[in-house]
């Protein structure tokens, strides 16, 4: 059985937490992101019969053909794919252009659906059981400013999944996806950075949990990835500390 898994976005955050789980179960990774020092970095100490660096940037949506081609060749066929490579860019909408709404759909939504189609080509996925798994966001869910086309890209993957999914079963290809509230990494510093003191404490009360380590969701992907996961298909999973949950009005005593 193949044990390779493509981790897209695998230089950071959570495609390098997830990738780094994999290895320690005694899968192997191709790490893939745009930048190849960053992927040297990352996985520095790992032998290259376990991990294979492949840098590509995903937005070349029309040249994944050959990308494809390149890991199948490496690999002899995957067992399966995280896509986590994604950008995130907060802008009014008014300001949000055609051109921004292109560059953003195309890492996160476009590469994927594009990457999903050309690793269930046979002969690219071991037909022994494969699993895929996308990454979505709560902003498809929720109305936070300067969001609406991430959230709008982040939509789209979850649309994918249900009819993707049952197309794939028939190759027993797994598809599933997860909508992740803020996980401390590079991306969400990035937008946490910009806010006032007050809407920190804000958004950190919106978590009971805390907010996630990038492990909390790498444990659930590997997972997912894993054969423990057989009988899971076409399901996008929340992860988020609780946020959906959180108490939002409570009686006053006696009310
Ligand atoms: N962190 C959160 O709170 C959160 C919440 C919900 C959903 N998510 C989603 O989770 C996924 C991972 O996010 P993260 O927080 O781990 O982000 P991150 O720390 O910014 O990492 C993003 C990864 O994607 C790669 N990437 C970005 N653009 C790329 C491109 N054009 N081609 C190839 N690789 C590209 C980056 O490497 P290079 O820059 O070198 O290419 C990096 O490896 C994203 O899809 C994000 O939308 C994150």
């Amino acid at each position: 059985m193949s044990r390779w898994v493509l981790v897209a976005g695998a230089s950071r955050g959570i495609g390098r937490a997830a990738a780094q789980l994999l290895l320690e179960e005694g899968r192997s990774v191709v790490a893939s992101a745009r930048g190849e020092a960053a992927l040297r970095e990352a996985f520095a100490n790992v032998g290259e019969d376990q991990v294979k660096i492949v840098p590509f940037d995903f937005s070349r949506v029309e040249d994944l053909e050959g990308y494809a081609a390149e890991v199948t060749g490496l690999t002899g066929g995957l067992s399966g794919m995280l896509y986590s490579a994604g950008i995130q860019k907060t802008l009014p909408l008014t300001q949000s252009k055609f051109a921004l709404a292109e560059e953003i759909f195309r890492v996160n939504a476009f590469a994927a659906f594009e990457l999903t189609r050309l690793f269930a080509k046979k002969g690219a996925y071991a037909p022994n059981g494969t699993s895929f798994v996308l990454i979505s966001s709560l902003a498809a869910h929720e109305g936070a400013l300067g969001t609406a086309l991430y959230g709008a890209s982040k939509g789209a993957l979850e649309g994918f999944i249900p009819a993707a999914a049952s197309e794939l079963a028939a190759k027993k290809i797994r598809l599933n996806s997860l909508i992740l509230g803020t996980v401390k990494t590079d991306m969400s510093m990035r937008f946490i950075g910009k806010m006032s003191e007050g809407q920190k404490k804000s958004l950190l009360a919106e978590y009971p949990l805390g907010l996630g380590e990038p492990e909390d969701a790498a444990h659930f992907i590997a997972y997912l990835l894993s054969e423990k996961a057989r009988w899971i298909t076409g399901q996008t999973f929340t992860l988020d500390g609780g946020h959906s949950v959180r108490v939002v009005y409570t009686a006053k005593e006696g009310g």
